[in-house]
C-alpha cells in the first residue's frame, strides 16, 4: 500500500496548533518526506512556544502513524532561534535541558548488535576540521583492515552528504529500518540524509535524542568493526547528552593549536571523562602551513599546542594534520584524501592517526586499561 503526501497533509488537517489553526496552515510545517512507508517532517517553531508546540508533535506523530501503510513516522520539533538570544557563530543555541549530574557507570548504554566498537569525534570549538578528520580516520581505519561504518550525529550541521559527495536517501528495509549508503567502502548515515539541508538546526534535547536513537536502533548498520561518530562541536547539554546516550567505547577530540581552541579541547576531554568515556587522544588539526604552490611550512597558528595540551591532560596525543589547499579542496569537493590521494602524504598522516586509534581500541581502552585521564579544574 502506498502512502501519499496527501494523504499525510489531510491526516494532518485534523490537528490544530496551539494557536488553533489546522497544522498545514499554521506555516511551521516542513516539507513533508514519505520514503517506503516512513514519514519524516519537521515543525519549526519560535524557541518560546516549544512547550505549546511538543503536544502538536506527539499529535502529529500519532495521527500519521495510524495512516493505512505507515510503518512510521518521524516528526522533529525545531525551534527557531528567538531575536537577541543568537549565540556566537553558527552555535546552536540549546533549549533549556535538565541539569546532568556526574555519569556512573550505571549510564552505560547497550551496544549496537554488529558493531564491535563506537568511537566519537568530537570538538569544544565548530569549524576545527573536525568532519573532515572523522572522514579520513574512517577510512585510515578502513586502509587497516576495518569494516567501518560513519554516523553523523551533528544535528546542527550534518556533513556527511557533502564530504563523501552522497545525493541520494536512504531506503527503507522491509518498511521499518533504513538501509545506510556505501560510500569508499564506508556504511554511512546521517542526520542529513533525513533532513532538508535548510531546516533550522537547533533542536530541542529530546528530539535530537530520539533521531539519533533511531539512527542507532533502526539503520541495518551490519557487522562493523568500528562506527565513527561525528559528534556535534562543543561541550553544553546537548552534547553531553548526546555522549551519554551513544555507546562509545572512547572519543577523539580535535583541535586547532591556538590557545582558545585548545582551552574548549580541554572542555571536550573533561566531558567525556564525566560520562566516563575514554579519550583515545587529541589531533592537532590545520597544525601548520603547507604552502601549496613551494611546499614551504610556516607554523603560523604557534604549531605543536595540542601535544602540548595533551600531555598536560595526561591523553595520547594522535598527530598533526597540516593545513592544506588540498586537503580542504578535496574534503568540500566529497573526495576525502585518504580514499583519492592514498599515496600522498596526507593520507600517510591520517593512516597514521588511525592506526594509533586503533591500537588504543585493541589495547582495551573503555576497558581495565583505559588511559588514565588528568583533569585540571
Ligand atoms: N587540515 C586541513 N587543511 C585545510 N583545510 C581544512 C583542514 N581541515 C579542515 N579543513 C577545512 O576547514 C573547513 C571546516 O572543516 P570541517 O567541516 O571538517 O570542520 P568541523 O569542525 O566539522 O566544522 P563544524 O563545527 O561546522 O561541524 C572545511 O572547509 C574543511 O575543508
Ligand atoms: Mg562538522
Amino acid at each position: 500500500m502506498t502512502v501519499t503526501k496527501e494523504q499525510v497533509l489531510a491526516a494532518l488537517a485534523r490537528i490544530p496548533s496551539p494557536g488553533g489553526t489546522a497544522l498545514p496552515d499554521a506555516r511551521v510545517l516542513s516539507d513533508v518526506v514519505v520514503s517506503d512507508g516512513k514519514v519524516f517532517f519537521s515543525l519549526t517553531v519560535d524557541a518560546a512556544t516549544v512547550k505549546a508546540w511538543e503536544p502538536v508533535r506527539e499529535a502529529a506523530e500519532k495521527a500519521v502513524r495510524s495512516i493505512p501503510g505507515v510503518q512510521s513516522a518521524l516528526v522533529a520539533l525545531t525551534a527557531e532561534r528567538s531575536p537577541g538570544s543568537a549565540a556566537a557563530g553558527s552555535r546552536p543555541v540549546s533549549a533549556p535541558q535538565p541539569r546532568h549530574a556526574a555519569h556512573p557507570a550505571d549510564k552505560v548504554q547497550p551496544g549496537i548488535p554488529g558493531v564491535d566498537a563506537v568511537v566519537a569525534v568530537a570538538s569544544g570549538k565548530g569549524g576545527v576540521g573536525k568532519s573532515t578528520t572523522a572522514v579520513n580516520l574512517a577510512l585510515g581505519l578502513r586502509d587497516l583492515g576495518m569494516k567501518v561504518g560513519m554516523l553523523d550525529a551533528d544535528i546542527y550541521g550534518p556533513s556527511l552528504p557533502k564530504l563523501l559527495a552522497i545525493k541520494e536517501k536512504p531506503e527503507t528495509i522491509g518498511g521499518t529500518r533504513l538501509k545506510p549508503i556505501q560510500r569508499y567502502g564506508l556504511t554511512v548515515m546521517s542526520i542529513g540524509f533525513l533532513i532538508d539541508e535548510e531546516t533550522p538546526m537547533i533542536w530541542r534535547g529530546p528530539m535530537v535524542m530520539s533521531a539519533i536513537t533511531q539512527m542507532l536502533r533502526e539503520v541495518e548498520w551490519g557487522k562493523l568493526d568500528i562506527m565513527v561518530v561525528d559528534m556535534p562541536p562543543g561541550t553544553g547539554d546537548a552534547q553531553l547528552t548526546m555522549a551519554q546516550q551513544v555507546p562509545l567505547k572512547g572519543a577523539v577530540i580535535v583541535s586547532t593549536p591556538q590557545d582558545l581552541a585548545l582551552i574548549d579541547a580541554r572542555r571536550g576531554v573533561s566531558m567525556f571523562k564525566r560520562v566516563n568515556v575514554p579519550v583515545l587522544g587529541i589531533v592537532e588539526n590545520m597544525s601548520y602551513f603547507l604552502c601549496p604552490s613551494c611546499g614551504t611550512r610556516s607554523d603560523i597558528f604557534a604549531h605543536g599546542g595540542a601535544r602540548h595540551e595533551a600531555e598536560r591532560l595526561g591523553v595520547p596525543f594522535l598527530g598533526e594534520v597540516p593545513l592544506h589547499m588540498t586537503i580542504r579542496e578535496k574534503s568540500d569537493a566529497g573526495l576525502p584524501v585518504v580514499a583519492t590521494a592514498p599515496d600522498s602524504e596526507h593520507a600517510r598522516i591520517y593512516r597514521d592517526i588511525a592506526s594509533k586509534v586503533l591500537a588504543q581500541l585493541k589495547g582495551g581502552a573503555g576497558g581495565k586499561a583505559a588511559p588514565k585521564i588528568v583533569i585540571e579544574a
